[in-house]
């Protein structure tokens, strides 16, 4: 485990840099990425290429021992490149396209702009081959960022045009998959369809869907022809993107299927801010407002990266002090570089690198804090940073976390979920928040899989609100079941095909069998409605959804107690072959969540500790586990048997402990 920094050298005269880079090595830093954006310098003309200066850099870093993380700047494409071809800028959905000025205003399908990409990184990757300094590539930056996935210009409607004739083969299979008799829709040839612009009354949902996935295969593509070229050039280089928390529009799946391995970009207080996990958002913002951010928002962010990466992951940017970012952005709490970088660690990051170094004094990022201010005098979060960087060096060489429950990560159920969201608070990432929140509470190690994932290793499988369900993904869920599985799933579940369309039986419609129960009604629930639900005998809230249920074969183990739906059933668990299905027909509150949780843990038999207190969890990587305390007070670690490595028994607020042993041997409680 290391640390890492960002750095733009083309952002301060010469004669900084090599004090920056020996302060750098000071801080026990590992690895500097740099060259992100830097197009205008490395090809000031077109064809002119100055690579002289990067290479002056990469040197002063190699020879204080680190290493530099290259990147392709083609997030970033100069002036110069937008007047000569001005088709590559993309487009939003009225037809406006994106000026100069800012970044990421390209299009993923322009013709002109993959040309351009293949030689900006062809030429760059050959000019630094041979460097023994440079340890991989980063591709461009935060694909999407700033909502640039879907594009919807003319080279995107020629290649949507194009991604559904291979799709669908015939326009009468298009039409009827979607069912375009609907409202008169119905398309005569691929030619007429277009992207899904503005339009009076709402879109046809599996129009959109297409869309989204066209949208996101684009990017896939995109990102496939820059790591083949880097790979090509030097094949001992990784290859890996810097992808962005709580990002919908982009499969990290698929993109990384062409990486070495993820990265993704940590900004706990803006994250922690944005999740919209309360129907309130004021409470929503109070984990901004303890400026430590929300465990389990960023946590949850790194099982997922840690899941496209198949292994270990990388934060290729932290959070280095406060962030320009709305509507707050007050200052991390004493401790956050130091904890931030130990719970990454424990979720099995291999590198933890801090975005930036040094705070830019001109342009959009003024107000983004770096690890030192824009006079070059260390920040707060310099020491801290430090310190990490030391206590990895103390801990030995760990493998990733493995976990023993599955959470199933479906964008496809996502994108249409989001599409029809039915109410403002139904959002995908806060609903499987629910569940992981009860699970990481328990001190469980979740791994993120896509669906169509081999379950076989997993005592455990939750679902939640897994939308859309093709037949064969259906098939492949009850084998695991049949075969001993513990699969929970939620609302609104198998509810339509992957057509986003309702089936002709009711919901859970190929999952019927395996829950033993259909949905007869949902519902969506504004705030203030009475939401009531028992459980196992005990009452419990719930918010947002509600389903009723009707057994055929199924326990009901859940009923609801309000209003309308009193006496219907809520949840119900179903034995199938040598396993259960338990369907959850509420989104629960905090306490039913882990009532849900400990009853399919304890029959699939994972060992689970007692109920964490808040904001503290445990995170167990390759035989050790880490107590990370997100609280302003203190707690007291029980390690069992186990030897504490790093820290105390007592750990205080925003501080950490690593216990040389299981997380289920350990106990925590406020001290
Ligand atoms: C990230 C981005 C960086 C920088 C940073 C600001 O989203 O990748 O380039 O803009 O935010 O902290």
């Amino acid at each position: 485990m290391r640390t890492g920094v960002c750095y733009f050298p083309e952002h301060w005269p010469r004669e900084r840099w090599a004090d920056d880079v020996e302060r750098m090595a000071a801080a026990g830093i590992d690895y500097v990425r740099m060259a992100e954006f830097a197009w205008s310098r490395l090809e000031p003309e077109p064809g002119a290429y100055d690579f002289k200066w990067l290479a002056d850099a990469v040197d002063l870093v190699g020879d204080r021992g680190m290493r530099a993380v290259l990147c392709t700047p083609t997030a970033t494409p100069p002036k110069w490149l937008l007047d000569e071809y001005p088709s590559v800028r993309q487009e939003r959905p009225d037809g406006t396209p994106l000026e100069f000025g800012s970044r990421r205003h390209y299009c993923f399908n322009s013709p002109a702009y993959r040309r351009e990409s293949r030689r900006i990184t062809e030429r760059t990757a050959e000019r630094f081959a041979d460097s023994p300094h440079v340890a991989g590539w980063q591709t461009d930056n935060e694909f999407g960022c700033h909502d640039t996935v879907r594009c919807y210009c003319d080279d995107c409607a020629s290649a949507f045009r194009a991604w559904l004739r291979d799709r669908y083969d015939t326009i009468d299979a298009l039409n009827e998959a979607w069912g375009n008799a609907f409202w008169s829709q119905e398309y005569a040839d691929f030619c007429e369809v277009d992207p899904p612009g503005p339009t009076p009354a709402y879109h046809h949902p599996s129009r959109l869907l297409d869309y989204s996935r066209f949208a996101s295969d684009s990017v896939v593509d995109y990102n496939r022809l820059q790591a083949d070229l880097l790979r090509e050039a030097n094949d001992d280089w990784f290859v890996t993107h810097n992808f962005m928390g709580d990002f919908e529009q982009l499969d990290a799946f698929d993109v990384s299927a062409d990486l070495d391995f993820a990265a993704w970009d940590s900004y706990p207080t803006l994250h922690g801010q944005r999740a919209p996990d309360t129907p309130d958002p004021a409470e929503a913002a109070a984990a901004t407002v303890q400026r430590g951010g929300d465990p389990d928002v960023t946590g949850m962010n790194h099982a997922l990266f840690r899941g496209a990466s198949g292994g270990p992951f990388w934060v290729m940017e932290n959070q280095a002090g406060d962030v320009r970012a709305y509507p707050y952005s007050a200052e991390p709490a004493d401790g956050m570089m130091r904890l931030w970088a130990h719970q990454a660690a424990a979720h099995g990051a291999d590198v933890v690198s801090y975005f930036r170094w040094r705070r830019c004094r001109f342009g959009q990022e003024q107000y983004w804090g770096a690890l030192n201010n824009y006079d070059g005098s260390p920040d707060r979060g310099l020491p801290e940073a430090a310190e990490a960087a030391a206590e990895f060096a103390r801990l030995p060489d760990l493998d990733a976390p493995v976990g023993n429950v599955a959470v199933l990560f479906d964008y496809d159920s996502m994108w249409a979920l989001h599409a029809e969201r039915h109410a403002p608070e139904f959002d995908y990432w806060a609903h499987l928040r629910t569940y992981y929140r009860a699970l990481r509470r328990r001190g469980v190690t979740v791994d993120f899989v896509p669906a169509d994932a081999d379950l076989g290793g997993y005592a455990a499988a939750v679902a939640p609100a897994l939308h859309l369900v093709p037949d064969d993904l259906a098939a492949r869920l009850a084998d695991y079941v049949a075969d001993g599985g513990e699969l929970l799933l939620t609302v609104r579940s198998a509810t339509k095909d992957e057509h986003d369309t309702l089936r002709d039986e009711l919901a859970p419609g190929p999952l019927t069998d395996v829950v033993g129960a259909h949905v007869e009604q949902h519902e969506s629930l504004s705030p203030g409605l009475e939401t009531r639900v028992e459980f196992d005998g005990d009452a419990y809230g719930y918010r947002t959804w509600a389903e009723w249920l009707v057994p055929d074969g199924a326990t009901v183990v859940g009923r609801h107690r309000s209003d309308v739906a009193a006496g219907e059933p809520a949840v119900v668990r179903n034995a199938h072959g040598d396993g259960h299905a338990t369907y959850v027909g509420v989104w629960p509150e905090a306490n039913l969540a882990d009532a849900l949780a400990v009853d399919v843990l304890d029959r699939a038999g994972v060992p689970i500790g007692d109920r964490l207190p808040e904001n503290v969890r445990l995170s167990e990587r390759d035989g050790h586990t880490w107590v990370t305390n997100f609280r302003v007070d203190a707690v007291s670690v029980d390690p069992g048997s186990n030897e504490i490595v790093l820290g105390e028994d007592t750990v205080s607020g925003r501080d950490l402990a690593v216990v040389a042993g299981p997380s289920h041997e350990i106990t925590v409680e406020r001290s």
